[in-house]
């Protein structure tokens, strides 16, 4: 077991990081102690529900928890408005009030729609992240962004809601698919990229280990904790995203619009795999990275056997990076890398040309 302190400034509570075994005594033990007779809303999609559901709930019970399961349908399109207020309006048919804690147990779909009915739910009702996949236990279970997907674009509806402890053990990682796997390791390369060159070493090195099914928890614990505190330390300089946290978007500019332009059939770390291949040859050409350094992130991405090409229109994904949230003005802005390890905090504008040649080296057409 290794606990790790996240204090973030406008957040209620200091966020726990607990990892290892005996997870799901110990968040019950949590949650009993930190909200004592609250009834516990454990939210998963039914795939993580049919894994882990019950041994949640029993121990909440031997905790002297009352609690009760909420499923949803596995995949990113529950993590809209339909299911959202279906859930609550199970909730409240089940007689939860102010008096419930929520337990987001699962991928980054079931934390961020949990942690957004955790945030409105009769106002605000503390919750717990119980992280199962790679992507949620390296990255979406910290920081407390929250939210779901509307018909104009992913993520813009939400709010900031910080969990009170995050609960991970990296041995539920051993039912998880590999694609699951290599996709999520991706948030981990990216959290190297713009903050660790050690960790980028310790990810290499690694990789054997994490690829293997039967040696996956071991291997996956100290980088899991190391990704987070990466993650936790840049959210806690910029809570609300004004400046700094805008580095933890490296390789999503162009990411997201592969991923609404596939159709989903690209996983979210396969398309911010090509995303951040765009935005390493972006770095050489715009942020002095060395082309040594671009080559040797480009061949982790290769070693974790991520795509390095999709099939795409050029026009159209330029039309949808313009149109992200994050867009200023109709100007397409990217982080880039100044080195491996260190990301440039001014999010630059790119030149169209440059962008258009990044876009057609993986795969783009005009
Ligand atoms: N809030 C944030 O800061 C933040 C950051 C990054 C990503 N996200 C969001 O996270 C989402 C993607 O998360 P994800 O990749 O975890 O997807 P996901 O939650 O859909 O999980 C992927 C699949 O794995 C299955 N699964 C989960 N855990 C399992 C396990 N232990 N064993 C077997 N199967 C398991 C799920 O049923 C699902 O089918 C996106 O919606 C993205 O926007 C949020
Ligand atoms: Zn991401």
């Amino acid at each position: 077991m290794q606990e790790l302190t996240l204090a973030f400034p406008r957040g209620p509570v200091t966020t726990k990081v607990f990892s290892g075994a005996g997870m799901f005594v110990r968040a019950a033990g949590f949650i009993a102690a930190t909200w004592p007779g609250r009834r516990v809303a454990a939210i998963a999609d039914a795939a993580v529900a049919a894994l882990y559901g019950a041994d949640l709930i029993r121990a909440c019970e031997a905790g002297g928890l009352s609690a009760r399961l909420f499923t949803f349908p596995p995949g990113e399109a529950s993590k809209c408005r339909a299911w959202k207020e279906r859930i609550e309006d199970e909730m409240f048919a089940a007689g939860f009030g102010r008096d419930s804690v929520v337990a987001a147990l699962g991928g980054g779909v079931t934390g961020d729609l949990a942690g957004f009915i955790a945030a409105t739910f009769c106002r605000g009702v503390p919750y717990v992240q119980i992280p199962t996949t790679v992507l949620a236990m390296a990255d979406s279970s910290i920081g407390g962004k929250t939210g779901l997907d509307v018909p104009a674009g992913k993520n813009l509806i939400g709010a900031f809601h910080q969990p009170g402890a995050v609960f991970m053990d990296p041995g539920l990682l051993a039912s998880l698919p590999l694609r699951e796997v290599r996709a999520g390791l991706v948030e981990v390369v990216k959290h190297a990229l713009i903050r660790s060159r050690e960790l980028f070493t310790e990810i290499g090195d690694g990789l054997p280990a994490l690829l293997a099914p039967d040696a996956r928890p071991d291997a996956f614990g100290r980088l899991l904790l190391r990704s987070c505190a990466i993650k936790a330390e840049i959210v806690a300089a910029d809570e609300t995203e004004g400046g700094l946290r805008r580095i933890l978007n490296f390789g999503h500019t162009a990411g997201h619009a592969l991923e609404a332009l596939s159709g989903w059939e690209l996983l979210h770390g396969e398309a911010v795999a090509l995303g951040i291949r765009a935005a390493l040859d972006l770095s050489v050409e715009c942020a002095g990275l060395a082309p040594g350094e671009a080559a040797a992130a480009a061949a982790l991405l290769d070693a974790l056997g991520l795509p390095s090409r999709h099939d795409f229109h050029i026009p159209a994904a330029a039309d949808l990076m313009r149109a992200d949230k994050k867009a200023r003005g109709g100007r397409v802005l990217f982080v880039l890398l100044e080195a491996i390890g260190r990301a440039g905090e001014r999010i630059a504008p790119v030149p169209d040309d440059a962008l258009r040649r990044a876009l057609a080296a993986i795969g783009g057409r005009c």
